[in-house]
C-alpha cells in the first residue's frame, strides 16, 4: 500500500484512540459496567407515599427499590442498577471508606442517610444521580426505620 493511503487511517485511529481516552476519563471508576436506567424511567408520581404500616416487601415494591436494587428475602426485588442491598455485610466497609463524607455513625443511619442523601456517598462502581433524590417526601418516618432495620440485618450470605 503506498504511504499516502496510510496517512489517513493513521490519521482516523488516531482520533479514535483520543474519543475513546475521552469517554472513559468521563466515565466513574467501575470494576463491573453497571446498565445505567434513565432518570425519567421511576419519576415522584409513579411512587405513593408510603406509610410505613405495609408489610415490609410491599414497602420496598410500593417506594420502587425493588425495581434497582436485590433486596434479600423480598420476591421480585432484582434490580441491577444499584448495589444489591447487604448492609450487614457493606455497611461497615462504607462507613470506613476514606471517601466517605456523609454523617452517618451507624449502618442504621448509614442507610437512612443513602435513601434520603444519596449524593453524599455514591457507592463505588455504580453511576451517580441515579438513585432517586425525592425518597424524603415520600417515605414516613415509621417507613425509613423499618427499611434501615430490615437492610442492617441482610448480609452477604443471604444471597448464594
Ligand atoms: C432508579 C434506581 C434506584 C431506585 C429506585 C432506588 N435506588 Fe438505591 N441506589 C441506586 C444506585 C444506582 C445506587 C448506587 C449509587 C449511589 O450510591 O447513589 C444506590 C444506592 C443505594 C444504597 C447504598 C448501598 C450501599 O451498598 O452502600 C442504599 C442503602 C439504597 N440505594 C437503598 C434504596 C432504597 C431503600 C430504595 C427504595 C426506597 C432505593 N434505594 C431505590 C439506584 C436506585
Amino acid at each position: 500500500m503506498p504511504e499516502r493511503s496510510i496517512t489517513p487511517l493513521i490519521v482516523i485511529a488516531l482520533l479514535l484512540g483520543t474519543i475513546l481516552a475521552l469517554r472513559s476519563l468521563n466515565s466513574p471508576p467501575s470494576e463491573t459496567s453497571v446498565p445505567v436506567l434513565p432518570a425519567a424511567v421511576l419519576v415522584p408520581d409513579m411512587v405513593p407515599l408510603v406509610t410505613g404500616n405495609e408489610p415490609i416487601a410491599e414497602i420496598f415494591t410500593k417506594a420502587g427499590c425493588a425495581v434497582c436494587h436485590i433486596v434479600p428475602g423480598i420476591p421480585g426485588a432484582d434490580g441491577r442498577v444499584g448495589p444489591p442491598l447487604l448492609l450487614a455485610t457493606t455497611g461497615p466497609a462504607r462507613l470506613a471508606d476514606p471517601a466517605y463524607r456523609g454523617h452517618a455513625k451507624t449502618v442504621h443511619d448509614y442507610v437512612i442517610e443513602s435513601v434520603i442523601e444519596p449524593g453524599l456517598f455514591v457507592v463505588p462502581g455504580y453511576p451517580s444521580g441515579t438513585m432517586p433524590t425525592w425518597y424524603g417526601a415520600k417515605l414516613s418516618a415509621l417507613a425509613l426505620e423499618k427499611i434501615s432495620s430490615y437492610l442492617e440485618r441482610q448480609g452477604a450470605a443471604a444471597v448464594q
